[in-house]
């Protein structure tokens, strides 16, 4: 299993081109299965995750072409051509939706089109339980029948989905986002209310209004969809990928280094933005996208976590702070001067990457569902942000990558066990990294 070697202490300078959202890119190409013309998406990450849909997509029937990488400054990633003439299988297996648990967002598209799907029910993984009551709940308001059988949910709608008013008790991302591709199809006008507002649900919505829906409220939390007969193709650029986006700028802060972030949309990271100026990072919009410095960053003889203070942050829905930079976060506030809290409220076991940034020297003790994190910047004279290098394991995707990132500061060498947990959501990290002057290699055993 592959390793990442990092040698830590050098500030970070220079440009990083932004990929495409993964979290967007993947409902869209579900979405490819809603109509038997084809869907054109542009600026696709090169990611693992993409790789299992496309061949979740394949078993029900759906042909594609992916055509390589636009030089034009790193923006446009690979275009793939989906086009899904005939459904030919309705089954989602266990072998695919256990890898990627995005699987399950199919159920919508299947349902809504061919009035029948049987997806295997993803299971819980690293972070959480994660149940998909919220979508079966939703689908049954719409009018579908829904059993649980051998792990599967079997879903029928053999008349279609009708309209109706779905009011979710929870703010959920994969509910709202098959819901929304469920409703495009169906007999009549479907409201869904307390609507997940995440960019990249918008995205999915506006890809579906290119296509010959007709969706309203987009970005806010209540949903308007008129059913239509029928979708067309369309050709689409996926958003970039703001998450990606914050994970470098904070791996910026966190080694004193300043980086311009290539095609990053300032106005989707609001939240991400306001919590850093706190803790003395500056994010400032440039014609190119972002540019990221911690305070005194650039100075000739600033270092890891200098100017850096701790702060407090709830992880809340969109436009609260993303769940998904909240390790990254905790990692940043280890090197910060001062006490940091960070409550996660989204998932209930994503505190996994404690025990191993604590392994590097980290000074964080958790209480329910808060770490408080006492930063070790104060010691900061002594390099590395107070961090030290260490042999640490993966264990989810963000997990992992906050590990990197306390690689990045940490005094001495870190290798990171399993990355394969970061290829399933960063594109080229290493080579991004490198070329910004990181001392980053992965070892391929
Ligand atoms: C999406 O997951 C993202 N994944 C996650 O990113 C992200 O952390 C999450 O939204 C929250 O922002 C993709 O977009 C592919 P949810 P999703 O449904 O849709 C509970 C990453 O690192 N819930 O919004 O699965 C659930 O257990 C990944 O890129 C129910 O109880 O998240 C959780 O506590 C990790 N019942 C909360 O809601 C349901 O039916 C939010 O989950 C559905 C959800």
């Amino acid at each position: 299993m592959d390793r990442i070697r990092i040698r830590g202490g050098r500030p970070l300078h220079g440009k990083i081109a932004i990929s495409g959202a993964k979290n967007a890119a993947l409902p869209l190409m579900a979405a490819s299965l809603l109509t038997e013309e084809t869907l054109i998406l542009r600026n696709l990450p090169h990611l693992a995750d993409i790789a299992t849909m496309t061949h979740l997509l394949a078993q029900h029937g759906t042909e594609f072409s992916m055509a390589g990488e636009h030089p034009d400054g790193g923006h446009m990633g690979h275009v793939l051509k989906l086009r899904t003439g005939e459904i030919t299988s309705t089954e989602a297996p266990y072998d695919i939706v256990r890898k990627m648990r995005a699987s399950v967002l199919v159920l919508g598209p299947l349902l809504a089109r061919r009035g029948q799907a049987r997806v295997s029910l993803p299971g819980g993984c690293a972070i959480g339980t994660r149940p998909v009551d919220m979508h079966i709940c939703g689908l049954e308001t719409l009018g579908a029948e829904i059993d649980l059988d051998d792990g599967y949910i079997v879903a029928r709608a053999p008349e279609g989905l009708q309209g109706g008013v779905v009011v979710f008790s929870q703010v959920s991302v994969g509910a709202t986002e098959n819901l929304l591709m469920a409703a495009t199809l169906a007999k009549g006008d479907v409201v869904l209310e307390n609507a997940a507002r995440e960019p990249e649900v918008g995205d999915l919505a506006n890809c579906l209004n290119r296509m010959g829906a007709r969706i309203e409220g987009i970005g806010s939390d209540t949903l308007r969809i008129q059913g239509v007969d029928r979708l067309s193709g369309a050709d689409y650029t996926v958003l970039p990928d703001r998450i990606e986006a914050a994970t470098y700028a904070m791996a910026a802060a966190i080694t004193g280094g300043v980086v311009e972030l290539l095609g990053a949309r300032p106005e989707l990271m609001e939240a991400v933005a306001a919590a850093l100026s706190r803790a003395n990072v500056t994010m400032q919009p440039t014609a190119c996208g972002v540019l990221v410095g911690a305070a005194g960053a650039g100075h000739k003889d600033s270092s890891p976590g200098d100017g850096l203070v701790g702060i407090d942050v709830t992880t809340a829905p969109y436009p609260g702070f993303p769940t998904d930079l909240q390790a990254q976060l905790m990692a940043l506030m280890a090197t910060a001067t001062g006490a940091a809290t960070i409550t996660e409220t989204i998932f209930e076991n994503r505190f996994q990457h404690v025990p191993e940034l604590m392994r590097m020297g980290a000074d964080i003790t958790v209480k329910g569902a808060t770490a408080m994190v006492r930063g070790r910047g104060q010691s900061a004279g002594s390099g590395g942000g107070g961090l030290h290098g260490a042999p640490v394991m993966a264990t989810d995707l963000r997990a992992s990558v906050s590990l990197v990132l306390a690689g990045l500061a940490a005094e001495g060498e870190t290798v990171i066990n399993r990355v394969y947990h970061l290829d399933r959501g960063y594109e080229r990290l290493e080579e991004k990294l490198s070329g910004c002057g990181a001392d980053i290699v992965r070892l391929v055993d």
